[in-house]
């Protein structure tokens, strides 16, 4: 039996050996940060373009519907128990064996922890046993790579990355190189549009009920506040708002049909309204310190909302950028995502040891400081 650390040098020089020669690649990904157990096996090739040879997610939404949201326990069991067959899956669809990859990636934040540490954990498995290089990918920055998988998009771009747990503006500069121009004081966009959806009695997941109420409703009947518009920061805030559909719902004591959509409508309007306003001047702080964007990207579920859809569309027109909107698969939670970031940065020889912890909160630029009064906890500070 060799020593401990010549068994880890030896296995750093395999490690080695293996990134030198894999200029193409194939890496198995694993995302568990929040309601998806997901796995996918991507191969990138030597000129950087890529390919998805399998993408298998399966969605616990079911498990949490009777709560109303994502109950972290429940989460993390459900993620022990799907990961293993979701992996095993993966692998088979794509015709691969372990030893054939070149890297194993997974999300290590950040995230509902419970789940973090069951991917990372396996993840770690994998890559130990295997010999392979382990990736600890950063969420985020997997939802920020993710146009150079589906339309190999160059640096630098804008992304609007708005889901359950995020909302934030980001300057994608580079892999590893990212500034975030704007994020949210208070409730993530996808997290307030589910809890309008609770008070009026809408079921979760929110976002799609509240579109589709919305349809068929007077945006005019209530003067809602458009959160942060005209304010110098690309921030977002959308706690008050939320608070006014609340108020105005109490107000009315029994819903009819037509209030709920009435009060959808005028929800909407006002996230619209507000959106547009903090992109642009998002896009206008790009623009100043990097130069024109070469697009402006859109991710996360609430990417899927179609009026949301055609205010980015605007916006993008407005400050002469083209909009990029990934597939849906590919916009909302996936293990292509987490498996895409971790080629590219195993194509830069950025790969993770053991040690690598899992996270909660994980900025995606992490030497800035957060100004005063940040209320937001799930979006990294
Ligand atoms: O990216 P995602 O699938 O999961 C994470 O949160 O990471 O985003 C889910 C969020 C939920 O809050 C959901 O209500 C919201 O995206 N969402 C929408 C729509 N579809 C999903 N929000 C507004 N309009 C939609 N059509
Ligand atoms: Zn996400």
């Amino acid at each position: 039996m060799l020593p401990k650390t010549t068994q880890t040098l030896l296995s750093a020089i395999v490690q080695g050996l293996k990134l030198a020669s894999d200029k193409w690649m194939l890496v198995l990904g694993i995302e568990t940060t929040c309601d998806e157990t997901a796995a996918a096996v991507i191969e990138r090739r030597a000129d950087g373009s890529g390919r998805i040879l399998s993408n298998i997610v399966r969605s616990q939404t079911e498990e949490h519907i009777p709560f109303g949201g994502v109950v972290p326990e429940i989460a993390a069991r459900a993620h022990v128990d799907a990961l293993d067959g979701i992996v095993a899956s993966a692998m088979k669809e794509a015709g691969l064996r372990f030893p054939q990859l070149s890297g194993v990636a997974a999300a290590a934040g950040p995230g509902l922890i419970g789940g973090v540490i069951v991917g990372l954990t396996t993840a770690k498995a994998i890559a130990m046993v295997h010999e392979t290089p382990l990736i600890a990918v950063n969420h985020l920055e997997a939802h920020a790579l993710t146009p150079r998988l589906t339309c190999a998009l160059a640096f630098p771009y804008c992304l609007f990355l708005a889901s359950g747990g995020h909302t934030q503006i980001v300057a994608v500069l580079g892999v590893g190189e990212y500034v975030r121009l704007g994020t949210t004081v208070d409730d993530a966009m996808g997290e307030a549009f589910d809890k309008v959806a609770k008070m009026l009695s809408l079921p979760y997941p929110g976002g799609p009920q509240v579109e589709r109420a919305a349809l068929g409703g007077d945006p005019k009947r209530f003067t809602f506040p458009r959160p942060m518009l005209g304010r110098a920061d690309a921030n977002f805030s959308l706690s008050g708002l939320k608070t006014a559909v609340r108020n105005e719902a109490s107000r009315l004591g029994t819903l009819e049909p037509q209030d709920v959509s009435d009060l959808c409508a005028g929800f909407q309007a006002a996230v619209l309204e507000s959106t547009a306003d903090r992109l642009g001047v998002g896009l206008r702080m790009f623009h100043e310190q990097f130069g024109p964007p070469r697009a402006l990207v859109a991710a996360g579920g609430v990417a899927a909302n179609q009026a949301i859809r055609g205010a980015l569309q605007q916006v993008a027109s407005r400050a002469e950028t083209t909009l990029i909107i990934p597939p849906p698969a590919l916009c909302t939670d996936n293990g292509a995502m987490i498996a895409w970031a971790g080629a590219e940065r195993l194509a830069l020889g950025m790969i993770d040891t053991m040690e690598a912890p899992p996270r909660a909160r994980w900025r995606l630029d992490e030497n800035a400081t957060a100004p005063p009064g940040f209320a937001n906890t799930r979006a990294g500070f």
